[in-house]
């Protein structure tokens, strides 16, 4: 028995504030009664207890005599698909009973409805990689798997520097630390975005500061980038968000005439091009994420590009407590322990060899998602500049609610 099953089962002697109790702490709004041989008798919902109370039942009454013992009921030795079909949204709950009479499993409306927003991928060598970095003890960052990882996503974003750590905010945090910003500093981030952004810079002792993103795209307006540069300014970090590049030609001229360093954030957009360039070698250094549900997945762990060999040997120090290649326990920095363990990067290999695969599957999703919906008025579509090619990673909408005739949570709902 399942403990969603086990939690959902009283005793037929329960009372009305037991069973109250037991609905409060659940999640399905249900309890079933059973008898000493765990025999389904009856089935109790809030309303019942409601309807007892009002028709002048204490508390400390048995709860049983308000139980519906009129319900659907699936079969265990019936196919699942037929006890899936017994749902209906006036039969929101089907408990599944074995020959005996006894529940095996409880079936909900809702959750036949849930659609993930994301489920990894894990049906390639994945299993296999982890398997043998068990087998072989080598289960820490010093194994193989961290060099291959690193080796393949380096071909892959034009062969330069790629360095593996335990997360995309570690990587942010890395590269800012590494092309200098400190105590005093400020960082231009996007006011749309994810917090970890802003975070990092916080963390490195400088300030964040806010500027807008643009309607075309939802990534950083050049224009906006511009008005918010100061004396103090050191980096700037475009987010290519849901999957879409950021225009980076004039954010790159900007940079270059203010002499700021650009850390590019492709947590959300490994394989999205920039005109014919992959996100992660436009700027000075590149950061992706793999916590599980980005394009590809090490459970949690990043990725910091670059083709500046500098930056790289920075970050590879930084990452291991700032100890000096080549001379162990000698720290010229403190530094952190952002390092991937090889059970991470395991995945990451098998991840990788299908990357092409998910990317495809993303962009037919896509474009389906767009041709149905596309001419619904009121929903206006995730940007698609000509010159990107966005990887739609969360097929994100904006709602019009005048136009859709609904708000955004009322869709949603
Ligand atoms: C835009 C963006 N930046 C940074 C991060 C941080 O990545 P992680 O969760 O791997 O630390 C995320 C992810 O969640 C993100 O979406």
């Amino acid at each position: 028995m399942t403990r969603t099953v086990a939690a959902n089962l009283m005793r037929e002697d329960a009372t009305l504030r037991q069973v109250m109790q037991r609905l409060n702490e659940g999640v399905f709004g249900v309890v079933f009664m059973v008898d000493r041989e765990n025999r389904v008798q009856g089935m109790l919902t809030d309303g019942d207890v409601r309807r007892a109370l009002l028709a002048g039942s204490q508390l400390s009454d048995a709860a049983a005599p308000g139980m519906n013992r009129n319900f659907v009921v699936g079969r265990s030795s019936a196919p699942h698909a037929e006890n899936i079909a017994l749902l209906s949204d006036r039969i929101r709950h089907v408990p599944v009973l074995d020959e005996k009479g006894r529940l095996v499993d409880l079936l909900s409306w809702a959750e036949m409805l849930r659609i993930p927003l994301m489920q990894p991928s894990l049906g390639g060598d994945e299993l296999k990689n982890v398997s043998d970095c068990i087998t072989s003890g080598w289960i820490s960052s010093q194994g193989d798997y961290v060099r291959r990882f690193e080796d393949q996503f380096a071909q892959s974003h034009s062969g330069g520097h790629a360095i593996a750590v335990s997360s995309g905010t570690a990587a942010l945090h890395l590269a800012l630390k590494a092309v200098g910003v400190g105590a005093g500093d400020e960082v231009i981030v996007p006011d749309l975005t994810f917090a970890a952004v802003a975070n990092v810079v916080i963390h490195c002792g400088a300030v964040p500061v806010l500027a807008d993103v643009d309607a075309e795209t939802w990534t950083l307006d050049v224009q906006q980038v511009a008005g918010k540069i100061s004396s103090r300014t050191r980096a700037v970090i475009p987010v290519h968000l849901y999957g879409h590049p950021c225009e980076m030609d004039g954010l790159r001229d900007l940079a270059e005439q203010h002499r700021l360093r650009v850390i590019e954030d492709c947590a959300e957009a490994q394989g999205a091009l920039f005109r014919d360039r992959q996100v992660g070698t436009i700027g000075d250094v590149g950061c992706f994420s793999f916590f599980s549900n980005k394009v590809i997945t090490t459970g949690e762990g990043g990725m910091v590009t670059t083709s500046d060999p500098d930056i790289a040997e920075k970050v590879r120090t930084l990452r291991d407590h700032g100890m000096r290649p080549g001379k162990r326990y000698w720290h010229d920095h403190a530094g952190f322990n952002y390092r991937m363990t090889n059970l991470q990067a395991a995945v990451g290999v098998a991840q990788m060899e299908r990357v092409d695969n998910f990317l495809r599957r993303r962009h037919q999703i896509g474009e389906r998602y767009i041709e149905r919906l596309g001419n619904v008025p009121g929903l206006i579509m995730p940007p698609r500049q000509p010159w990107a090619r966005t990887i739609f990673w969360i097929f994100s909408m904006l709602v019009d609610s005048d136009q859709a005739g609904m708000t955004r949570d009322q869709l949603c709902e």
